[in-house]
């Protein structure tokens, strides 16, 4: 699977978001080192802080199917481009990373993408 696949699977998923407070739809696919995929979409509720993003959704999901590495994951808001994961998701991420510099994020650029890795995102990143 490409990261451009990757990405549009993330879109796909935002298509399901539950948003009707901050009407900011995202969607994410993760990418676990088995090669499987699996996709998120926020989903909020009235006691606002409950929230789930698009890539902890994602995340769950995976871990839910016995996955515990993961090499990349995409996310995609159709309201704007470089949508980069929450400092919050940064960390979930970060629990299941191997190496923070082998962990890409995509988001979509213009009409391309845009690849960085969680080290970059996540500098000098806590593990216990
Ligand atoms: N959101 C995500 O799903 N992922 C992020 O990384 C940032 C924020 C969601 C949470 C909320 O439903 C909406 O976007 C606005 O914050």
């Amino acid at each position: 699977m490409t990261y451009e696949q990757l990405l549009e699977k993330a879109k796909e998923a935002s298509k399901n978001a539950y948003v009707p407070y901050s009407k900011f739809p995202v969607g994410a696919c993760i990418l676990a080192a088995s090669g499987q995929i699996y996709c998120g979409c926020n989903f909020e509720n009235g006691s606002l802080g409950m929230t789930i993003c698009a890539e902890r959704n994602a995340t769950g999901s995976a871990v839910l199917y016995g996955e515990r590495k993961f090499k990349a994951i995409a996310i995609y808001s159709p309201l704007r481009d470089n949508c980069t994961p929450c400092g919050a998701c940064r960390q979930v991420l970060h629990e299941f990373c191997e190496k923070d510099e082998e962990f890409d994020i995509i988001v979509k650029s213009g009409d391309g993408i845009k690849v960085y890795t969680l080290a970059q995102l996540l500098p000098e990143s806590f593990t216990l």
